[in-house]
């Protein structure tokens, strides 16, 4: 697939062929989570019918299977975002990798340093850091996004947030509800300034676009396989060698080791050091087959397909004088996932129509409640398309938003 075949694609996603409450499913909800091509569950499949065995400790047949297929799915992760194989740690999803993070450069952290974060992040992105602030005494700062959800670097230039106490600077690449990409070469080069470690939540951009850890220039990059076709459970956490190899542990238990006495322990090398216990073999014998099918399709023109489609999405929605975007209305340095409200309709109320008609979108706040402060509102609708998305289904989206209108009794403007 070069210029990007979405029929041929849907064909390799067998739930895009259900119907939802009588209706032919439209899944935009891929931002939440995306759909499984076959390919990935039958790798999890095969794993467990053919090779199942924990990995490291079993010296048979078997166990050398699953290690090797364990271990052959970091070096295709580590090759995917232009890393080496021993700066991948395998968690159970990006929570656990921005904790993971939180905790290492949080142990080095004291009164009088400072932590910068953004107002856009997930909470995943702001929590850990909360509690690294809480245990330490470091300082919690925050860039504010300007109306249209980028994040205000004039007024983080002007309030001076990244300076000579700044340890730690947390920020997506992605926004997970307005879509916005963040300023990152300016940001990494602010932090790296002053000295300061730069850990990037890539969520919502590994999944969509081309990642090149070498050309981002930061310490650390974690993302999440559910939402790049792979299958939940397993999550990673990028981190640079010298970084990684200067950590505590995080976690205590097998396989992280090198040897125990009752006295006290020596710890693996990274990346099994921070790999307590048995890890995650088959979601990483699935995250691999996704990254094939992702590296099959080819990720530029997966960003070119989706680029396309959220134009169209943006062009359905502008035709509702009801629907307020949070976020960018232009594809300039967007993403897919685009969120607003719709009239004073409660997105949980607008969701139950969409969801009769077969549409899955997101309703709530999806787990960045500051940001939906920010702009003024408590939740939002988020429609999230991806790779298998058409141009039909906007179509869809668009219809069923009508009917939301005229079943809440919102004149639709000239429509009604
Ligand atoms: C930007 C961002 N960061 C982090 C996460 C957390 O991912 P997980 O739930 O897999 O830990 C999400 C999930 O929605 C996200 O969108």
């Amino acid at each position: 697939m070069t210029a990007f075949d979405v029929a041929r694609c849907r064909k390799d996603f067998p739930i895009l062929a259900r119907t939802a409450n009588g209706c032919p499913l439209v899944y935009l909800d891929s931002a939440n989570t995306s759909q499984k091509p076959q390919s990935v569950i039958d790798a999890v499949s095969a794993h467990y019918a053919c090779h199942n065995a924990n990995v490291a400790r079993a010296m048979h047949a078997l166990g050398m299977e699953a290690t090797a297929a364990y271990e052959g799915a970091r070096a295709k992760v580590a090759a995917f975002i232009g890393a080496q194989p021993e700066e991948i740690v395998f968690t159970k999803n990006a929570s656990e990798a921005l904790n993971l993070a939180a905790n290492c450069l949080g142990a080095a952290l004291g009164p009088g340093d400072e932590i910068v974060t953004t107002v856009a992040e997930h909470h995943s992105n702001i929590v850990p850091w909360q509690l690294v602030s809480q245990r330490s005494g470091a300082k919690l700062r925050w860039f504010d996004v300007t109306d249209e959800g980028r994040l205000d670097l004039a007024r983080a230039a002007a309030g001076n947030l990244i300076n000579e106490r700044t340890k730690v600077v947390a920020v997506t690449w992605l926004s997970n509800v307005t879509g916005a990409v963040s300023p990152l070469p300016e940001i990494i080069a602010w932090a790296r300034a002053v000295g300061a470690a730069v850990v990037v939540d890539g969520s919502q951009g590994v999944p969509h676009r081309p990642a090149d850890v070498a050309a981002l220039g930061a310490d650390c990059l974690a993302f999440t396989g559910h939402k790049m076709l792979g299958p939940t459970g397993i999550g990673v956490l990028w981190g640079r060698s010298d970084v990684l190899a200067g950590w505590p542990p995080f976690l205590g238990g097998g396989e992280m080791i090198e040897t125990v006495r009752m006295t006290g322990s020596s710890y693996a090398r990274p990346p099994h050091r921070f790999e307590a216990g048995t890890p995650p073999i088959a979601q990483a014998v699935g995250l691999a087959a996704a990254i094939d099918y992702l590296n099959a399709c080819g990720l530029e023109a997966v960003e070119a397909w989706e680029a396309k489609l959220t134009a169209y999405l943006l062009e359905r929605l502008a035709e509702f004088p009801e629907v307020t975007v949070l976020g960018p209305t232009t594809m300039a340095d967007r993403g897919s996932a685009v969120s607003f409200t719709l009239a004073d309709i409660h997105p949980h109320d607008a969701m139950q129509i969409l969801d009769a008609d077969g549409v899955a979108v997101r309703g709530g706040h999806h787990c960045a409640r500051p940001l939906h402060e920010r702009f003024g509102v408590p939740a939002s609708i988020r429609v999230s398309p991806y790779l298998y998305t058409t141009e039909d289904e906007i179509d869809r989206l668009a219809d069923s938003l009508l009917r939301a209108l005229r079943f809440f009794r919102v004149r639709p403007g000239g429509r009604g």
